[in-house]
């Protein structure tokens, strides 16, 4: 499969390092109005390759992106120290107008993988600026956030995070909700096996588990600027499931026609991921406060999504 990749910063172009690791692309190519960023970077990750899978990593301008089935778009600006990822929303809309533009002459119908924050509303620009089905529009939206809680929830319980089977749900920022009640360790619900192993879930455990989600992005910018790892390997597992139509469950972000009464919003719940796209979404059993918090970060979705006109 070919993958595009438009901005070859830290994001962009750990998803390309990422992708040529596991092997989740035959080729891959970058894009950036610094050229010279993109060829460096392109050539950095090439030199990976011969100590992973056989991946051509190329870089050029939009015509290089012909006969690219998905792209990634991971222009525009990141979060400063404390900043939120909403505030990046006016700077990458208008980034986002010209990019898509350009992949769109090289590749019509490529699916678009959205990686620029506010990544939920950006998912939305690019729905209505691409004009694609909204399956083949998606954000990476809390498939990291998730990987964050099954990591923290499994270190607490001393199981591996693939045994854990846990979502974050709604926007991917502050208003992130953590689907405690449909949390799965194995087949036991949490708490259940939380008892069992002798690793109870307290209401101290559950808040350093949220605050650890939660704010695991802002602690990561103040040490080093920015993060990158993370999400490159969060779209890099995206990938994978189109180019294998693996048919994965995963929280990415999409238009999503009503959720919890609020109707026309972009947000992450577990949806089924493969070729053709986001083929189902799930709508996981909430406690009374989950799904109370998750109107809550649709409506402010909704709310900046319509103030950005
Ligand atoms: C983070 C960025 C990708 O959560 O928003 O690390």
């Amino acid at each position: 499969m070919k993958v595009g990749i438009v901005g070859a910063g830290m994001v962009g172009s750990a998803a390309g390092y990422a992708l040529a690791l596991r092997g989740g692309a035959s080729e891959v190519v970058l894009v950036d109005r610094n050229l010279a960023l993109a060829t460096a970077q392109a050539e950095d990750i090439a030199h990976a390759v011969p100590f992973a899978h056989p991946c051509r990593i190329s870089a050029g301008d939009y015509d290089a992106l012909e006969g690219t089935d998905l792209v990634i778009l991971a222009a525009g600006v990141a979060q400063k120290p404390g900043e939120d990822r909403l505030s990046l929303l006016s700077r990458n809309a208008d980034v986002f107008a010209q990019v898509i533009d350009g992949v769109q002459r090289a590749a019509p119908e490529a699916m678009l993988l959205v990686a620029s924050n506010p990544v939920d509303v950006m998912t939305d620009v690019a729905l209505h600026a691409s004009g694609l089905p909204p399956e083949r529009v998606i954000g990476s939206g809390t498939i990291l956030d998730t990987a964050r809680f099954r990591s923290l929830l499994g270190g607490h319980l001393g199981v591996a995070p693939q045994s854990v089977h846990a979502y974050v749900l709604g926007e991917h920022g502050d208003s992130e909700v953590l689907a405690w009640a449909a949390a799965r360790a194995g087949s036991e619900p949490v708490e259940h096996f939380a008892v069992q192993v002798g690793a109870a879930i307290t209401g101290e455990v559950r808040a350093r588990i949220d605050e650890g989600v939660r704010r695991a992005a802002y602690r990561i910018i103040e040490g080093k600027g920015a993060t990158w790892y993370g999400i490159g390997a969060g779209l890099a597992r995206i990938v994978q499931a189109v180019r294998d139509d693996q048919r994965a469950v995963l929280s990415v972000s999409m238009a999503t026609p009503e959720v919890e009464g609020v109707r026309d919003v972009a947000l992450s719940l577990p949806r089924v991921v493969g070729r053709a796209g986001v083929l189902a979404t799930l709508m996981p059993e909430l406690a009374s406060d989950e799904a109370t918090a998750l109107r809550r970060s649709a409506e402010m979705l909704k709310e900046t999504a319509e103030a950005l006109g």
